[in-house]
């Protein structure tokens, strides 16, 4: 009797077994492999990876702690904002670890409640840091100091046609900086949106060789090659330029906020003209690691929708348009994992396959969506290939759908429009589709 038992339980545990097993092979909706995520509300970009537990859990909720927390101009914990500065809190560019809907929009231009959700790089015209001003501009101050300078944009609107009659339009924006703290300037300007936070860890573990391998491939045909952008011999990933090597923690407390650090303190003019308390830390290392390690322990949304058959369909005229030789579906990620800035090595995030639509690699992408600052190897109309994952609940997590590395475009289309350059080819290959073609290549984006 009891032996029947047994074998009854024993068999019913096998089918579910061997059913989870054989659902977990066939998972094409997986993301980032261990990373990957289910949530797929307004915080899908900000939960931890399933891995993140115990003594991992509480650093990854005072890292984000830390990054949610508005900087105030006290000496204290939280404090060290200013004296000029763009935003007071990481989040406020990236909330909820996405992109915030940007003031350019929504303001014409500096935000006028204490904050700005873009930067605007500066650069005078030989290439260099301006002593005033340093790297980027600093449109906000703490109250009785005046800030570097205001933005300004005006857009004008043109309408176009594809060759089926729909219409559509773009905004080309025309930036103006006034109120200039010094010396007027007549400075080149790079203005930019700020970067979902999705599978930052992923990103730093990525395969550099496979990079360097992706970047051999020279796909004449489509005029499709990409370039490394390297920083002092390494494989830059990081940002629109993908100029950095790190996830930009300590350059961004010290530039966006003008809080000191160890790594960025008063003397590194060329960040930040104006942090106050002159050689003070205001953050310490151990909070800015935190901060590293919530960024790189965040879980990557799964794919959604993915048996939708306009979302199959969209997926084969994403890769008939050739958008997949540079928003690359699959990279591995190297055995090692990624290391933090406290050298805390994070080997969870070796060996997984991952799913970025990026090959972190620059393009030129044609004068108009170019500008004239360079960085490292980078030109004017450079830009890395910005990663897809989570490009589909961007709507969702923060409610809009402006793209591109300044926000231009209002929508997918529009995004997709404005890729000139190397991506000409495939934006002529979508506006040549069938309306229900290029709506099914726009389902396909929202699964990402
Ligand atoms: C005023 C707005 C603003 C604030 C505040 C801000 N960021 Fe950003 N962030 C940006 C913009 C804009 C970019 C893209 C910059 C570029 O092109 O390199 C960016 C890029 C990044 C990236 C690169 C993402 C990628 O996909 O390559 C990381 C990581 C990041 N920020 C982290 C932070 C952290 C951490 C803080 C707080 C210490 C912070 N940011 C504060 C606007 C902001
Ligand atoms: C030559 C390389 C290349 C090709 C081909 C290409 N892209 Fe891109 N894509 C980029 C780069 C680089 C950017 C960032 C440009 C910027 O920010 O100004 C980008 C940005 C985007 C964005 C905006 C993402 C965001 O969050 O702002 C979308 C959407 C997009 N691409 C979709 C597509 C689709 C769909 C296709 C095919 C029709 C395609 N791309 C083909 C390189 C490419």
């Amino acid at each position: 009797m009891k032996f029947k038992y047994l074998t009854l339980i024993l068999i019913i545990f096998g089918v579910v077994f061997s059913s989870c097993k054989k659902k977990e092979e066939e998972r094409s909706d997986l993301s980032a492999g261990n990373s990957t995520s289910y949530t797929f509300t307004s915080v899908a970009f900000d939960t931890p990876a399933d891995w993140v537990e115990g003594d991992m859990s509480k650093r990854f909720l005072s890292g984000d702690a830390i990054y949610d927390s508005p900087r105030n101009t006290g000496t204290e914990m939280n404090g060290g904002l200013g004296e000029m500065y763009n935003g007071y809190t990481c989040a406020g560019c990236h909330d909820n670890a996405g992109r915030t809907i940007t003031t350019l929009h929504t303001e014409g231009g500096t935000g006028t409640n204490g904050y700005s959700t873009f930067l605007a790089f500066l650069q005078s015209s030989d290439q260099t840091f301006i002593d005033n001003y340093g790297g980027v501009l600093h449109d906000q101050a703490v109250v009785g100091v005046t800030p570097e300078g205001i933005l300004s944009v005006t857009y004008t609107e043109k309408e176009y046609s594809f060759p089926d009659g729909e219409k559509y339009s773009l905004l080309t924006p025309n930036y103006t900086i006034t109120d200039w703290w010094q010396e007027e300037g007549d400075y080149e300007q790079s203005i930019r949106t700020p970067l979902r936070h999705v599978g930052m860890g992923m990103m730093l573990a990525v395969d550099r060789d496979m990079i360097k391998e992706i970047a051999t491939e020279d796909y004449s045909e489509y005029g499709i090659s990409g370039k490394v952008n390297y920083i002092n011999g390494m494989v830059g990933l990081v940002g629109h330029k993908a100029d950095h090597t790190d996830l930009t923690v300590e350059i961004s407390f010290a530039s966006d906020m003008g809080t000191a650090n160890s790594k960025f303190p008063k003397e590194s003019e060329f960040i930040n003209a104006h942090m106050s308390n002159i050689n003070k830390s205001e953050v310490s290392d151990e909070d800015m690691a935190d901060v590293d390690f919530y960024l790189h322990t965040l879980g990557v949304p799964a794919r959604r929708n993915i048996d939708d058959p306009d979302v199959i369909k969209g997926e084969l005229l994403f890769k008939q348009a050739k958008c997949h030789l540079c928003h690359v579906q699959t990279l591995h990620t190297r055995t090692e994992g990624a290391t933090l800035i406290d050298g805390t090595t994070l080997t969870q995030l070796g060996d997984q396959e991952i799913h970025p639509y990026t090959d972190y690699l620059l393009h030129d992408m044609g004068d108009e969506l170019g500008d004239n600052v360079t960085s490292y190897d980078a030109t004017g109309n450079e830009w890395r290939t910005t990663p897809l994952w989570g490009v589909g609940l961007q709507t969702v997590v923060n409610g809009h759908t402006y793209f591109m590395h300044d926000a231009r475009a209002r929508n997918y289309t529009e995004a997709i429009m404005w890729h000139g350059g190397e991506g000409e080819y495939s934006r002529n290959a979508f506006a040549n589709m069938a309306k229900e073609e290029r709506d099914a290549m726009i389902k396909f984006l929202q699964s990402l």
